[in-house]
């Protein structure tokens, strides 16, 4: 059995902050945000609006576009750091309640920014390995909640969103993932963290930006070209190229160190700002509604976070089986 990325959905919520209400209460510009993030605009979720809320939504989406019966999911997976509860419940559990899905199998990983990749890998050895047949995987984020608004120097990267993805399995290993590849090192801990989630001052997330910029780069880079090489790809083989959205700088130095042409780089970070585990997925579906993503459209995927971790994937889009 092989596992195949079969459909792709996201929730984009209505509010749009732009870098004005930055400007408005702390000492930056929007000059500043755009030339050293690229960012003008995050999306924000309403205030009775939950991580599940997001991840449902975005669920939905890619339930419909895999036309298959929502019963037949027989695994949820679900990557946040910005989860409804602090330990339990997950936001896996609440999210298969919301969709109906019966006494599914459901939990969440915590890998940050490379949550989404994760959980990929996680579909794909439960797939493999013959336990689960359709695994619904989520990166949702509310990162609002965790967000101090008063540190001008994280405060505007990040936004609240979701996307989802199924997985499924297929005994067509032309349309299988063909590989995703995870890494973290713990010792650099203290680059991003939430020291306690949903308490007081220590509630917010805390990140030593410029040192996160300079490993995100020279990580990315080589987790990159160590899956290329291992696979034998080179960049002609791989038609988008989508990168976390965590700051434009990053994406363009990964990219150039790398070689990839504009037309193959996925950027979304401009629009929604750093959404963590739901940046990719995001940027997926963006391709799928865009046209860019069509069956057989091979992907490469890479994301940096808190932990730290990292990782990259190499996949076709397989809507069809
Ligand atoms: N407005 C104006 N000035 C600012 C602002 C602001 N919002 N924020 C910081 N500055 C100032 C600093 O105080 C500093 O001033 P100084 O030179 O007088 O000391 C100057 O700007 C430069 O600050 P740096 O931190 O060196 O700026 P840098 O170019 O590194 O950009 C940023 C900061 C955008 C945070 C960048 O470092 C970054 O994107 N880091 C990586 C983020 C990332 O990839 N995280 C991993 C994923 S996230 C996750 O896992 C949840």
């Amino acid at each position: 059995m092989y596992a195949s990325f079969r459909s792709v959905g996201a929730c984009v919520p209505d509010e749009i902050r732009d870098n004005q209400w930055f400007t408005q209460r702390l000492d930056t510009s929007d000059e500043w945000i755009i030339k050293r993030t690229g960012i003008k605009q995050r999306r924000i979720a309403k205030s009775d609006e939950q991580t599940s809320d997001l991840g449902v939504k975005a669920a939905q989406v890619a339930i419909k576009r895999a036309n298959i019966d929502k019963k037949q999911i027989d695994l949820v997976i679900c990557a946040t750091i910005s989860p409804d509860y602090m330990c339990m419940p997950s936001t896996a559990c609440l999210i298969a309640q919301k969709l109906d899905l019966g006494h599914v199998m459901a939990f969440d990983i915590s890998a940050a920014c490379t949550g989404f990749i994760y959980a990929l890998s996680i579909a794909k050895a439960f797939i493999e390995s013959g336990m689960k047949k359709n695994v619904l995987i989520i990166g949702a984020e509310k990162l609002s909640n965790i967000v101090d608004y008063t540190d001008r120097t994280t405060c505007m990267l990040f936004g609240d969103g979701a996307g989802a993805a199924i997985i499924s399995s297929t005994e067509n290993k032309d349309e299988a993932i063909v590989d995703v590849q995870c890494s973290s090192d713990g010792s650099l801990n203290d680059l991003l963290m939430t020291p306690a989630v949903h308490s007081d001052e220590l509630s917010c997330m805390q990140m030593k930006g410029n040192e996160t910029f300079k490993i995100a780069v020279r990580t990315l880079t080589s987790d990159v070209q160590k899956i290329m090489e291992k696979n034998n790809y080179n960049n002609d083989d791989i038609d988008l190229f989508i990168p976390h959205q965590a700051n434009y700088r990053i994406i363009k130095a990964v990219g150039e160190a790398l070689g990839f042409k504009e037309s193959q780089k996925v950027l979304t970070v401009e629009k929604y700002g750093n959404t963590s585990s739901a940046s990719i997925p995001m940027a997926i579906n963006e391709c799928y509604e865009d046209g860019r993503l069509q069956p057989g459209t091979t992907m490469l995927l890479d994301a940096f976070g808190g932990g730290l971790t990292w990782g990259s994937a190499i996949m076709k889009f397989s809507p069809n089986i």
